[in-house]
């Protein structure tokens, strides 16, 4: 199934149904008493460093976001954020931004936001000692023409059960539509509860790239939204990044580049030598690879030689995962839970990266055929929606895929 049939399965939502959602969730937003909206960590590079984020509806003299060890003899400090306005179709906001830098390892901290006369709750912000072991909550596509009902559920199913995960991912496909502020504004509350206390890693997907009349465009929301780690490009900043957590490097690739090539050409050609470079330079035990598009052409799921049902994508980033001797690539994009396994030289192996293509959180499914070759492990069908988590120990690289209800659907560990 291509790009453009999947962007012609959405154009069957009625366009009047977004704006019949509008002005209720407006009504709603502007009704409440706060003007800490959103309030959100985001992984930085180094997890001694953080970011947090939140929108205010109005402007506000006094800003100030106050942090703390937890320790009743610790001092507070204060550092002021940036402050941005935005707009996003009719909506003005702000969106400020606040980078907490040389973070003690191993240890927690609370911090507040001070906006004029209000405050926030404290919340928590974990730390983790160098190489500490850890567990990701990884979550596929949450695109959903149902208010984000379905995402809220299977988030909840996984924050309730994971209430020791470090951080959480999502593959990309945040929303349906990145242009249309209604549909972020349900991502968010979906997860409002979880998003001041998780550090979140976002990844970018092809419809975070699409505007109202469902045309490609540069991903304006996404990249305001989440202030990520640099990548030494000005162009192409917040696009794809890295980041190091625990004994686990990684790396965060863009796969957009049909719908960016039109807009601002050239983002394979930066990507490329940066995902060489940062892959050569880390000390890391384990390289993991997270992008949103899957690597399977499953309209070339049945031909007799493996390389022709490998997607454009694959065959662009596949050699380099090989020659860096990545462990792990995960994707999403096709909305179903499918185990690659190894491949090696575009063929299955016994070695090379293993590849998962994640599944779905939200509620548009496609109907993919299973792989002459390459689907190891696919779920039950009709399949259900899933989140996965990721568990580091010191020598065991674990990924676990559950069903929206919790239940263990498969399992893949790798040793080294
Ligand atoms: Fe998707
Ligand atoms: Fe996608």
């Amino acid at each position: 199934m291509t790009d453009i049939s999947r962007r012609s399965f959405l154009k069957l939502l009625p366009a009047a149904l977004l704006s019949l959602c509008l002005p209720g969730l407006k009504a709603a937003s502007a009704s409440s008493k706060s003007d800490i909206i959103f309030l959100r960590q985001l992984m930085a590079e180094d997890p001694c460093c953080r970011t947090i984020m939140w929108h205010s509806l109005q402007p506000h003299g006094n800003v100030q976001l106050q942090y703390k060890l937890n320790d009743a003899a610790a001092s507070v400090s204060s550092i002021s954020p940036k402050t941005d306005k935005f707009t996003l179709g009719d909506e003005d906001f702000y969106i400020c931004t606040a980078r907490l830098e040389s973070l003690q390892p191993g240890h927690i901290y609370s911090y507040q936001v001070i906006q004029d006369n209000e405050a926030s709750d404290w919340q928590k912000l974990s730390v983790p000692a160098a190489n500490q072991p850890f567990k990701a909550l990884i979550f596929p596509d949450s695109q959903c023409s149902d208010g984000y009902a379905t995402w809220h559920n299977v988030a909840e199913t996984g924050f309730s059960k994971n209430t020791d995960a470090a951080f959480f991912v999502n593959m990309g496909d945040l929303v349906d539509n990145g242009a249309a502020m209604f549909q972020w504004r349900q991502w968010f509350q979906a997860i409002e509860k979880h998003l001041p206390q998780l550090p979140f890693a976002p990844v970018m997907g092809n419809h975070e790239t699409y505007n109202l009349q469902w045309l490609c465009h540069l991903p304006k929301a996404f990249l305001s939204f989440f202030a990520l780690p640099g990548n030494g490009s000005l162009k192409w900043q917040r696009y794809y990044y890295d980041f190091t957590y625990g004994s686990v490097h990684f790396i965060v690739l863009n796969t957009m580049m049909e719908e960016l090539d039109p807009l601002q050409p050239g983002l394979l050609d930066s990507q490329l030598p940066w995902l060489t470079q940062v892959v050569k330079a880390s000390t890391a035990k384990w390289q993991v690879v997270l992008m949103h598009k899957d690597i399977i052409n499953y309209e070339a799921a049945l031909t007799d030689n493996p390389y022709d049902s490998i997607d454009p994508v694959g065959r662009v980033f596949m050699p380099y995962f090989d020659e860096l001797n990545i462990d792990l690539v995960l994707t999403a994009h096709q909305h179903t839970y499918r185990r690659h396994d190894h491949i090696k030289n575009f063929r299955p192996a016994l070695d090379g990266p293993v590849y998962i293509d994640t599944g779905n959180a939200g509620n548009c499914r496609y109907d993919v055929p299973r792989t002459r070759h390459f689907d190891k492990v696919m779920l039950p069908q009709p399949e259900v929606d899933n989140y996965l988590t990721l568990t580091a120990a010191e020598t065991k690289l674990t990924v676990n895929c559950y069903s929206h209800d919790g239940l263990l659907m498969d399992s893949c560990t790798l040793a080294k």
